[in-house]
């Protein structure tokens, strides 16, 4: 049966682990020296200097914005957050227990019912699309928790900036500069991560020659899991199970013992400290000495020394996941809100790899390899035990 099981020049690698899907010049990782670049810019200087507006931008379109092209791109992404009234009453009336993952597809879903380029294939038409996308999803977020804690939604403020306005939507209160600012950090650190598997999720449904919303539906779908996106929330509730860094040692090393995964620990590609996690470390130090409540970043340093002595040689280090709900926790940004959040944040990565590979596109179309076995005889219906 050489037809069933091919074999010949096909290799099988478990996870995909190795591959090379695509040619990119969105982003590059280094995991040997946990070096991150967005479209040849290290993440530190971005860290330092830009917004996640213009890092949107850097992203989307390749190369920094001059003032007056931010300045656009800005006033575009304002303009674009208010969600269709429509969306606005489905997102209220949704049931308040669902994980906000869940809502969230719900609510990409119903807006694209009401996009006004839902038809649109040209370049423009699908980037209006991409951007109204990306200024929607904080709204949606921040409507369905107001909704569900019983309190009036709080429309988008057109002055305020992406990361300012979602922390103002979510409270009702405008953030002080130096917390928006760490949450805007935070967010452009989470917006492009090369084929991870929720972009890969969405380029696998874009190569299809699906439409946009449904390639990012895909990419949400795929973050939600524990293993991906969904791991920061873990992260909070296991520094709470653990409940004092004199018991961290206990935790993880039951954990190892039992073959748990320890979240926020890991990574595919990083087999060093990966880089955003150094950064979101060093602002998670900064937020509980301000608020004088080390408890979760000591016992996160804890478990983080535990692991590099018990898993460093491995290659198992701190990922993106492990410090972020600590800075968000100190942004009172509620713990089922931490896997959203990402996802507004990385939903410019899956546009800018769904662009970027559609625009040479050819379908995504892998094998298995068979390994049942070559013929069973059927047996009718009657006959079988
Ligand atoms: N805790 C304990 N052991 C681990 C961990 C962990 N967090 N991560 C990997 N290992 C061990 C595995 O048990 C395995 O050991 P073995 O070789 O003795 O069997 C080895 O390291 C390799 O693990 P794999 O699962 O093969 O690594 P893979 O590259 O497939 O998975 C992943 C990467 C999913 C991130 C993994 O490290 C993990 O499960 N981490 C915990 C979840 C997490 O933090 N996810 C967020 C990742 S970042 C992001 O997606 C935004």
């Amino acid at each position: 049966m050489g037809v069933l099981k091919e074999k010949g020049p096909i290799e099988y690698s478990k996870g995909l682990e190795g591959v090379i899907a695509a040619l990119s010049s969105i982003s590059a990782i280094d995991g040997k020296n946990g070096k991150l670049i967005y479209r040849g810019i290290p993440i530190e200087m971005l860290a330092k200097y830009s917004t996640y507006e213009e890092t949107a931008y850097l992203l989307l379109y390749g190369e920094l914005p001059t003032k007056e092209a931010l300045e656009k791109f800005s006033a575009q992404m304002r303009e674009l957050r208010v969600i269709p009234k429509k969306v606005e009453e489905c997102i209220v009336e949704l049931p308040p227990n669902p994980h906000p993952m869940d809502i969230l597809k719900v609510a990409l879903a119903h807006s694209a019912l009401y996009d006004p380029d839902r038809q649109k294939c040209c370049r423009e038409g699908v980037m209006r699309k991409v951007i109204r996308i990306i200024a929607q999803l904080p709204t949606m977020i921040a409507y369905y928790h107001r909704a569900r804690t019983g309190q009036e939604v709080i429309p988008p403020d057109p002055e305020l900036s992406h990361a300012a306005n979602f922390l103002y939507m979510l409270h009702g209160k405008k953030p002080d500069e130096e917390e928006a600012r760490i949450f805007d950090i935070a967010l452009i650190l989470h917006a492009e991560h090369g084929l991870n598997a929720s972009t890969f999720a969405a380029m696998v449904t874009a190569s299809t020659l699906s439409d946009i919303n449904s390639a990012l539906l895909s990419a949400i779908g795929a973050l939600k899991g524990p293993l991906h996106g969904g791991a920061n929330e873990r992260v909070l509730k296991m520094l709470d199970e653990i409940g004092s860094p004199d018991k961290a040692e206990e935790y993880v090393l039951n954990a190892l013992k039992e073959k748990r995964r320890i979240m926020g620990f890991g990574h595919r590609v990083y087999k060093t400290y990966d880089p955003r996690a150094k950064i979101l470390k060093e602002y998670a130090e900064y937020l509980s000495d301000k608020y004088n409540d080390r408890k979760y970043i000591e016992i996160g340093e804890r478990i983080e020394n535990i692991m590099i002595r018990e898993l460093g040689k491995k290659g198992i280090f701190p990922n993106v996941d492990f410090y972020s709900g600590i800075v968000y926790q100190f942004l009172g940004i509620p713990r089922d809100l931490f896997t959203p959040v990402f996802a507004m944040a990385r939903s410019v990565g899956w546009a800018a790899h769904v662009c970027e590979y559609t625009a040479n596109n050819r379908i995504f179309r892998p094998r298995a390899y068979y390994i049942g076995p070559d013929y069973v005889e059927y047996v009718q219906l009657e006959k079988r035990r």
